[in-house]
């Protein structure tokens, strides 16, 4: 039993694939699950994560927690340089969780978190820098691979900035790097400095790695319970296990509906939230799935919206636009804070029918009016209802994800654990930027253009 509840519904996906089609899925369903858990499928050196939940030890939380202390009492700020899977695990969880307006910075228990190193804009780190000026910080600098053009351009700089601000030996004791445990540029200039280090393992690849400590460093320097997030992901780690069937496994049968869907045409899985904390959140989904299954001329490709923002734009498109959508609603049972719609004498707005009523409950009704809207619309609907916005309900809800992408992947025919797709930009960058080992790759480029 789970010890807040989590549950995936799929009620509004009936009028659209049958309970048959889902059954006769179950076997090819378990088969994949298998494949994952016994590693027998392409990728397989990339399943460190199937078990990783249950295999963090006490030592290790307490390593990230004691650098996270250490970090939270020397800086005001701490900037997360990273891209992809070195960045959004962090970022979605720590949205998820934080205050919508007030820092928690404020008070000075925790440090404030920024990120860089996920775009190549000039302004943004410059801006960046204006901030940090005034501001004790401190740097995380995330990369499996130790060779990312993106994070290793803004860590350059930001680590001249803060050795030129504090000096370079305060400056090391200020910065922790996370790489691979042996190879890669970072893991020579870490070592080289004397950073504190901590190692992404081998067998986990970037977008699987939130809850290494590629995640759980910047989320326990934030002020989050990394062990309550990771107790979340046990129990699902648990509840999606080899042992449990399509009836029984949330995960399983996730993949196994918008595999069906797939296949009826629907390419195209809308990710919906009617809380704007879990905006991030979509976002390391849509690397999740979109890096995973885009490949070989497949796949679903990941879409996001923040309801009931977005009703105001894309609405129009999911009700009446091409019909190849399907949606899968995160809906949040309990808000945390409680706010009621006063009574106004004047009534001039005529809001007074809602007078007393929460917003959540306004919310959660366009909630369930656009689910209605949209399946009459021709738009099937998957809900996962989480209990609330926590560190236990956010570990559920990463590894569901997770087993569920893999075991989509197998299921579409294709490696989940590999991005061949990705080299072809940085080929070109390098090319053009005239990188050393490049030379026939900008000649060729020069001509076509
Ligand atoms: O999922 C992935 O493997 C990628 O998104 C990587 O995380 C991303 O490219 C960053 O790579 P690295 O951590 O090697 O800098």
């Amino acid at each position: 039993m789970m010890k807040k509840a989590f549950e995936l519904n799929i009620n509004h996906v009936r009028s659209f694939i049958s309970e048959d089609q889902i059954q006769k899925l179950s076997s090819s369903v378990k088969e994949k699950l298998e494949m994952v858990h016994q590693k027998s499928g392409p990728g397989s050196d990339f399943l460190g994560w199937v078990n990783l939940p249950s295999f963090i030890t006490e030592q290790d939380f307490e390593k990230i927690e004691q650098a996270a202390t250490g970090m939270q009492k020397k800086t005001e700020a701490v900037v997360v340089i990273g891209i992809g899977g070195s960045y959004l695990g962090a970022k979605a969880v720590i949205e998820a969780l934080s205050h919508g307006f007030i820092s928690r910075s404020s008070g000075r228990k925790y440090p404030e978190i920024y990120f860089a190193g996920n775009n190549i804009s000039e302004d943004y780190l410059s801006e960046l820098m204006d901030v940090l000026e005034g501001k004790e910080y401190g740097l995380v600098v995330i990369s499996k691979s130790g060779t990312t053009t993106e994070p290793a351009i803004a860590f350059r700089i930001l680590k001249d900035h803060l050795e030129k601000k504090v000096g370079k030996t305060e400056a090391g004791k200020r910065i922790i790097a996370i790489t691979d445990a042996h190879k890669g540029a970072l893991r020579s200039l870490a070592d080289r400095e004397g950073y504190e280090t901590f190692v992404i393992p081998d067998d986990v690849g970037g977008r699987y790695s939130v809850l290494t400590p590629v995640g759980l460093v910047p989320i326990a320097i934030a002020g989050f319970n990394i062990r309550t997030l990771v107790e979340g992901a046990r129990e699902m780690e648990e509840k999606t296990s080899a042992e449990h069937g399509l009836d029984d496994n949330p995960s399983a049968l996730y993949a196994a509906v918008r595999y069906l869907l797939y296949r009826s045409g629907k390419k195209v899985e809308i990710l919906v939230n009617y809380h704007h904390k879990l905006h991030f959140f979509a976002e390391w989904w849509k690397q999740l799935f979109g890096e995973s299954e885009g490949k070989d001329g497949k796949g679903i490709f990941p879409a996001a919206v923040d309801f009931t923002t977005d009703l105001h734009s894309m609405g129009q498109y999911i009700q009446q636009g091409e019909r190849i959508l399907f949606e899968t609603v995160i809906s949040v049972k309990h808000p945390e804070r409680t706010l009621k719609i006063p009574e106004d004498p004047a009534n001039l707005d005529k809001l007074n029918y809602l007078a007393g009523k929460r917003i959540d409950e306004v919310n959660k009704m366009a909630e369930l009016g656009t689910l209605l809207a949209h399946v009459d619309g021709g738009v099937p609907n998957l809900k996962i209802s989480l209990e609330r916005l926590d560190e236990m309900c956010l570990g559920q809800l990463v590894y569901f994800f997770e087993k569920a992408c893999a075991v989509s992947g197998y299921l579409l025919g294709i490696n989940p654990f590999d991005q061949p797709g990705v080299e072809a930009y940085k080929h070109n960058m390098f090319a053009l930027l005239g990188k050393p080992g490049f030379e026939k790759e900008t000649e060729k480029i020069r001509k076509n253009l």
